[in-house]
């Protein structure tokens, strides 16, 4: 007989029908004559109550099987009293599983710390089954946001041996072996004899490859992996995230923090359609306000200021801030969320900020000062897009990178696309788990990505 997920049986109710459907216990409450069974397969945030009398003949052990056990249940789909519209009258309980003593997740209220240990088990629990489908959901809404403005796709390569951010915060990837490396006369580890014939690293963006592209096809993305040794024990950074990275040939700052805007925005729009139980679960036991703020940063136009109004902004407001507000400086998380939590109430766009805190690519302002680059920051969260207009001109690409002593030959192939038929042209890259914690409001990193790696931290 064919299976059933819950999720297919609640949108077709197949009243009278006899039904396969399989997955793991959430409870069981007996009574003298039947047990009551709740049953969840991960298809849905719905879970299906199940009756099994007390005749069938396996009663007495299927009743004593703990929550977490997998069960496969034949049964006739049949009209409720209860809450959901129907329910399974079983006629055949088979069991796969029992659980053991030892089962971690038995207990309620058990803390996100505590979940993070088993991240191999908390997919089971209603909120991580939330967080985790509302994520695929937001990576197939990526996919279709681009593909329907006539964006490709393009997978960039994950080892490289170029730092496009200028951060120093490589991976390296080497297989020379540590205790005995090779040297030159130097005495220096010599690269030469490791496995690509000089240092690689684990990308830290794929950017710089997305710009030879969309100097091609016109309009690219790319949706990958990332890698950052960043020493960033926030709620915020991770040190393996997925980044999209849109990438548009004549395109400017205005018009890659439109699109910025519309893709957060289209992304919450799918969130709303696709997953209305997770974000109604999520608002009840995770973010009591996470519906009324996506429905009003569904549909509103994003604020847009520029970094040296947003520097006033902070140092004319009230509040004390541990870091001190100094044009030139990097805004801080607790700036960010002041902006966004406090003085804005809502995403806010910041653009043109000093050029010796951005990357060496960013189109240089007349004011000699600043650079077109442009952040989206998101109440809760702090910055979620960073972007740029890019520098086109072969001269000022140069200079600039002689400024900040990077190796030129690394870099040549990239001067290539300065070199034959330069156009302006602008792009963004979007943390992927930063808008997954915004859109199901959860408030740590850890826990909207299946396995977190972060200092100290690579289990699984
Ligand atoms: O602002 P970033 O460093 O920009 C770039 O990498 C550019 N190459 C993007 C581009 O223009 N194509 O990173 C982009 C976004 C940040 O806004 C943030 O959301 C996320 O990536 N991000 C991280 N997310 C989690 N953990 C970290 N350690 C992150 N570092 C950056
Ligand atoms: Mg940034």
């Amino acid at each position: 007989m064919k299976r059933w997920t819950i999720k297919e049986l609640y949108a077709q109710k197949p009243v009278g029908e006899e039904v396969v459907v399989k997955g793991w216990l959430r409870s069981q409450r007996k009574t003298k004559t039947f047990n009551f069974i709740i049953l969840n397969d991960g298809s849905s945030q719905g879970d299906l109550q199940i009756i099994a009398d007390a005749e069938l003949p396996n009663y007495e052990q299927f009743s004593k099987c703990g929550t977490g056990s997998s069960f496969a249940i034949t049964g006739k789909v049949v009209e409720s009293q209860g809450k959901q519209p129907i329910e399974l009258h079983a006629t055949n309980v088979e069991i796969y599983g029992n659980v053991g003593e030892d089962y971690p997740l038995q207990k309620k209220g058990t803390s996100m710390e505590f979940l993070r240990e088993i991240a191999h088990l908390r997919p089971r629990t209603n909120t991580f089954g939330a967080v985790f489908r509302i994520r695929h959901h937001l990576a197939q809404a990526t996919h279709k946001f681009f593909d329907e403005k006539g964006f490709f796709y393009v997978n960039t390569p994950i080892v490289t041996a170029m730092d496009a951010e200028g951060a120093g915060e490589l991976f390296r990837v080497s297989t020379l072996d540590p205790a005995n490396p090779p040297k030159n006369d130097k005495g220096e580890i010599d690269w030469s004899e490791d496995y690509f014939g000089k240092q690689a690293y684990l990308c830290v963006t794929g950017q710089l490859e997305g710009e030879a592209f969309a100097t091609a096809l016109g309009s690219i993305y790319t949706f990958g992996p990332t890698f950052r040794s960043e020493n960033s024990n926030t709620p915020r950074h991770l040190a393996e995230f997925w980044m999209i990275e849109p990438e548009v040939a004549f395109a400017d700052l205005d018009d890659i923090a439109q699109l910025g805007a519309d893709y957060i925005q289209y992304m919450i729009k799918y969130a709303m359609e696709k997953c209305p139980e997770e974000l109604e679960f999520l608002n009840r036991f995770i973010d009591k306000g996470l519906k009324s703020k996506l429905e009003s940063v569904a549909n509103a136009p994003f604020k847009k200021i520029t970094y040296t109004e947003a520097v006033e902004i902070l140092q004319n407001c009230k509040k004390k801030f541990e870091y001190k507000v100094e044009w030139g400086a990097d805004l801080q998380t607790e700036h960010e969320r002041f902006l966004t939590d406090e003085h804005f109430n809502g995403p806010v766009i910041v653009t043109d900020y000093p050029r010796d805190i951005k990357a060496f690519y960013m189109k240089q302002n007349e004011d000699g000062k600043t650079v077109r680059a442009m952040d989206i920051l998101v109440p809760g969260v702090g910055e979620i897009i960073g972007g740029s207009q890019r520098e086109e001109n072969y001269d000022k690409l140069v200079e600039r990178m002689n400024e900040m002593g990077m190796e030129e030959d690394l870099y040549d192939w990239f001067l290539d696309l300065r070199r034959h038929g330069t156009v302006p042209h602008s792009g963004f890259g979007l943390g992927f788990e930063r808008a997954v914690m915004y859109i199901t409001g959860m408030s740590n990193i850890r826990d909207v990505i299946p396995f977190h790696r972060t200092p100290n931290h690579v289990e699984f």
